[in-house]
Order: structure tokens, then sequence, then C-alpha cells
């Protein structure tokens, strides 16, 4: 991929740029949660989105989509948004930034990617992270802090793409750690990193190929029921909601949003339960939450759809220590923790089932716990 995008660079630019990469993610548990001010257990991996880039001393953008094999060129104010929606998270990167008072000028870019898009492992938020790192560095001394250009990417969800989304992706794409997870509370922000080695266990994303897009999907709808109830508990966010909290207010509020809410009520606890037992190699546990996990983004929050609970059925089936849906649902990936020892038979097993009843083979992806956005030699 790199020397695809160095390529390319040469041909349409006539020079050389520097290298950028930021990461897909993974989330063992804590689901829709990261809008609700509770806690989510991400981690990066290595699947990425590059990017080579270099000033060019105009005000004006050009960018150049190898995957998707288009060009798009655009100024910087707030009315020279490009039209192209793939474009639109780089502008909106740059307007982010230059709202908070950082500075981005004219750039050449060319970028790729592997992260698959539409699988739920957050394409969109590598993308932001790596423009947000690069121009952070390229016109701003890496003066604007890490954090805050994870949050520079979810504003442009929010401003520029027409998803309401939290902190959870960006954050993972920008902070991630080789061979680490990490638990961000959402309400301080407050993170701790969590070494994930499972000597006897691995992480396998099972993806149903069912194309996932926030924008279009029912996910800022979720995020609405969700603020309704705790606005009637008098409460800023579900993070401090209990079911006898939302037990009082049942026949007060609409049987969908007493559902989302309990589905958020019971993820906020998996989480921390998750990460006790991971602490204390008590993978059963951790396998037991996520399938809980699935019940509830399934049944409660109704964020899945029947091939994915088609793969998660025939995951317990198999034996798999524990299967969900992972990221915003309709459509996309499980995230599958798998013994060693039936890595190959589920791989094998999963995918013959699937393709017979779906008629297409899913992706296989196993997972790596990496490193988030970086610049590259
Ligand atoms: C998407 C959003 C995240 C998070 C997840 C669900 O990936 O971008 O902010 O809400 O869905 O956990």
């Amino acid at each position: 991929m790199k020397e695809k995008i160095n390529e390319l660079f040469l041909q349409r630019f006539g020079d050389h740029g520097t290298m950028y990469a930021s990461a897909g993610r993974i989330n063992l548990i804590g689901e829709h949660t990261d809008y609700n001010g509770g806690f989510v257990f991400p981690g990066a991996i290595d699947k990425v989105i590059m990017a080579e880039i270099k000033p060019n001393g105009t005000d004006k953008v050009r960018v150049f989509s190898i995957d998707i094999d288009q060009y798009s060129e655009f100024g910087l104010k707030e009315e020279d948004a490009p039209k192209e929606a793939w474009a639109r998270y780089i502008f909106g990167v740059c307007r982010e930034i230059q709202k908070r008072g950082g500075v981005v000028k004219g750039f050449d870019a060319v970028f790729a990617g592997n992260v698959p898009l539409g699988a739920g492992l957050s394409s969109s938020a590598a993308l932001e992270s790596c423009f947000a790192f690069a121009l952070n560095d390229l016109f701003n001394n890496n003066t604007i802090d890490k954090f805050e250009l994870a949050k520079i990417g979810q504003s442009t969800e929010h401003n520029y793409c027409g998803v309401n989304c939290g902190i959870m992706d960006q954050f993972a794409s920008v902070m991630g750690k080789k061979g680490n997870l990490m638990r961000l509370d959402c309400r301080s922000l407050e993170y701790e990193y969590f070494p994930f080695d499972p000597k006897d266990y691995s992480l396998v994303l099972v993806d149903s190929r069912v194309k996932h897009e926030l924008k279009d999907s029912p996910y800022n709808k979720r995020r609405e029921s969700c603020e309704r109830v705790a606005k009637h508990l008098g409460l800023e966010t579900l993070r401090d909601a209990t079911m006898e909290d939302l037990n009082s207010i049942k026949s007060d509020i609409s049987a969908e949003d007493y559902m989302r809410a309990k589905f958020v009520i019971g993820e906020k606890d998996r989480v921390l339960a998750v990460c006790d037992a991971l602490v204390a190699g008590d993978y059963e546990t951790v396998g037991k939450k996520m399938y809980e996990t699935h019940e509830g983004l399934s049944k409660d929050y109704e964020v899945s759809c029947v091939e994915l609970d088609f793969l998660n059925d025939e995951a317990k089936k198999l034996g798999v220590t524990g299967s969900r849906i992972m990221g915003g649902g309709f459509g996309g990936c499980t995230i599958n923790l798998v013994k060693n020892d039936l890595h190959d038979k589920f791989v094998e097993e999963i995918t013959e089932r699937f393709e017979d009843k779906y008629g297409h083979a899913p992706m296989i992806y196993d997972v790596v716990i990496s490193d988030g956005a970086r610049k590259l030699d």
C-alpha cells in the first residue's frame, strides 16, 4: 500500500511528502455507552488508513483517494465543502482544527486503506485521525493535544458527516497502543491501558458483509432515545441511571425508549465486569458478558440483523467462548473470543454455514492489537 501511495503521489504532484497512518479499531465490550457517558473498551488494530501529505503553498487542498479512485479539490473556508462524501471527512478535520485556533494551509495528499468499509471497524475514524494527526504535525508543531485530535474527528462526524457519534472510535484510532486495550471513561475522559495477550484465546472478526452506514441508519435515533430518558430522570446522561430509576418512570416513557435505556444501563456494568474478569484471567466470564451484550443489542437496542444473529447463534453452537455484534450495528462484524484449539474449526464451519444460508462467504479477520495514529518512516 505504501509503495502504491508513493508512486501515485509522485505521479500526480511530482514530489514526495510525509507518510502518516491511523488505525481502525475493535471494541471488546461497551457498545453505545460512549455517548451515554459510560465506559468503552476498545483497541486499535493492524488495519489502517495511510496517507502521503505535503503542504503545497496554496490555500487549496488537493487529494486523491486510491481506493475510490477519485480526486477532490477544495478550499479551507466553510463554504468550500467538497461534494464527495469521502472528502468531507478531510474537509471537516481541516475546519475543526481551524475552529479551535489551529493552522491549516493548502496541501496535497494521496491516501489508501485496508480497513474494510462499513464493517464496523471505524474506517471513517481512521481517516479522520490520520489527517488530524498529520495536520497537527505539518502545520501546528504537534501543539494540539492527542485527545483533542480525537475530538476533532468526532466533531467532523457531527458537523460534516451527519453522525452524532460518541468519542470511542476516534479515541481508539488516535490513542491505540500495540498489545493493549484501553478502558475509557467517556464522562471524565480518563483512560487506562490494559495489556491484552490471552495465551489460550484469540479474537476473530466475522464480517457479514452486510453494509453498515451509520449516517442513514437509526443510530442518531438510538442516541435521542437515551437522551430523552436521561432528561426525564433529570440526569445529564444514562451513566448515572439505575434499573430502579428506569423502572420508576416506565409508565411515563415509550416502550421503545425503555428498552434502549435498559440495554445501556446493563452494558455499563458489563464493561466493568469484563475488566475485572480480564485482570483475573477469567475468560469464561468475559465471553458470557459478550453473549449478554449481543442479546441486548439484538432484542432491546435493536441494532442487529438476521445475518448477525445467525453468526452469533452459530458461534454459540460451535462452543465459542464469547461472541457479539461489534460497533454501531445494523450490519458489519461480530467479534468472537475463541479458544485457540477451536480457532481453525470455527473459521471453517462459520464460513461454510454462513455461505450456505446467505449465498456469500463472510470475511474473517484475526485481530492484532496495534498502534494508533503515527508518522511513518
Ligand atoms: C459507532 C460510533 C461510536 C459508538 C459505537 C457503538 O462506532 O461511532 O461512537 O457509539 O458506534 O458503540
